[in-house]
């Protein structure tokens, strides 16, 4: 049960401030302690339907309202039943969006107490999460170009320009395909603008001035050479976050000079499909358009077309979208809905619509890995964490130790 507690502020890798929740578990018969502890992250291009990610009064407030409100209540808890502190979370906190105590504390108590509860019955926390005979592994999605918000503006109006290998033959060929390609992309970069110095994003992804046109050209490039060399087919995506294009009246892409209404975005998109083979679409229009969600889905039912700040992690936005057929996959992101238990009762219901599963990282991480345990222990499909970058490798190299551990009983998940 929880001994002690406490909370710090810490950095993401974007250099903004964050919390962290340290917990003190003793197991009262043997007397063993472990320590466990998690940083929240944070995005930069959040939907609108996200939980707060700080009370009113930001970051002192959330160690405030931690020290207040959550620590007496959650000490003396049995973190092997780690859902009670996440039930107790909400409870404490009394708002659907937890604003009294912030989104921050949430995630970051919910992901200290899931590791404590792995760690007191002596299991990795991917089977904890998902229960012993828990052995699929995701695919790793990952940015190599990136621009929107993450690349402050200055590079294309599309946020991301992904790859994801589709037949691996195991864990560390996959992440090794996407880091080939991301390694290869500067030179042909380089040949469309000799000028660019090899800035990287918030993610890690390279950020040229280049158009999303360009950047979707060289992407199919580079995976061929790469498919031809490795031998693993490689699939293009990308995640338009048009939330951030879009003004109310029509989707603004300032650096490429073009303005699109709802009908032309639609055929926009319809297009970038098929011009490039893109196997993976996400957030193609903005937060609260269902209806264009459904139409490209219905066109294009053997792709995934991915809600992230459609759906929030949010299960009742998942169900509205499960019952319009807006989407074949859902964006989970344990912090976008606070605790842990919250993103598992999403996943379930996503699965129930047969959506795809991508479990994501947020543009500012930390060194926090265990994103890969919550993305096998939840069954996921994908695993989306960028590909370059400590805060990236971080989440990587643990999905590569978690194959390492299931050895020859672990299976790769397979979208097609
Ligand atoms: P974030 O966005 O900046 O909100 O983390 C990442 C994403 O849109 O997938
Ligand atoms: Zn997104």
């Amino acid at each position: 049960q929880i001994e002690d507690v406490w909370i710090r502020k810490v950095f993401t890798g974007r250099g903004d401030v964050t919390v962290e929740v340290e917990l003190t578990a003793e197991d009262p018969t043997t007397g063993e302690v472990v320590i466990t502890r998690a940083a929240a992250p944070a995005g930069a291009s959040r939907g609108t339907h996200e939980v707060a990610y700080f009370p009113e009064g930001g970051v002192d407030a959330a160690l405030a309202a931690f020290e207040k409100l959550v620590a007496p209540e959650i000490v003396g808890l049995d973190v092997s039943e780690a859902y009670v502190v996440d039930g107790k979370l909400e409870e404490v906190d009394g708002t659907p969006r937890f604003e009294r105590i912030g989104g921050a504390v949430a995630i970051a108590t919910s992901f200290a107490a899931a590791e404590a509860g792995a760690a007191s019955l002596g299991v990795p926390l991917f089977s904890f999460i998902g229960g012993a005979y828990t052995r699929k592994l995701p695919l790793p999605l990952g940015n190599v170009i990136g621009g929107g918000r993450h690349s402050r503006g200055l590079g294309p109006d599309i946020q991301e320009f992904l790859t994801i290998p589709l037949n691996p033959p195991d864990i560390f060929t996959a992440v090794y395909t996407n880091v080939e390609i991301h390694k290869r992309t500067l030179k042909y970069i380089l040949k469309v603008d000799s000028s660019f110095t090899g800035g990287k994003n918030d993610e890690g992804a390279w950020t040229p001035r280049i158009s999303s046109h360009t950047a979707l050209k060289i992407l199919r490039e580079v995976a061929k050479e790469v498919e031809k060399e490795l031998g693993v087919e490689v699939g293009v995506g990308v995640d338009v976050a048009a939330s951030s294009l879009w003004d109310g009246k029509k989707y603004v892409y300032k650096n490429e000079g073009a303005e699109r209404g709802p009908r032309e975005q639609m055929e926009f998109i319809t297009k970038l499909i098929e011009e490039f083979d893109l196997v993976y679409v996400e957030d193609p229009f903005h937060e609260e358009d269902f209806q264009s969600f459904a139409e490209l889905s219905d066109r294009f039912r053997d792709r995934l077309i991915v809600g992230d700040d459609l759906f929030v992690t949010n299960s009742e936005r998942i169900k509205q979208g499960g019952m319009l057929k807006a989407a074949t996959g859902v964006i989970i992101k344990p912090d976008q809905t606070g605790t842990l238990l919250r993103a598992y009762q999403a996943v379930e219901i996503a699965k129930r619509y047969g959506m795809r599963i991508v479990v994501s990282h947020r543009s500012g991480d930390t060194e926090y890995r265990s994103l890969a345990h919550i993305a096998v222990g939840f069954g996921a499909d994908i695993i989306k964490t960028g590909i370059m970058g400590g805060e990236r490798t971080a989440k990587l190299n643990e999905l590569i130790r978690i194959g390492d551990y299931l050895g020859k009983w672990a299976s790769i998940s397979h979208i097609r």
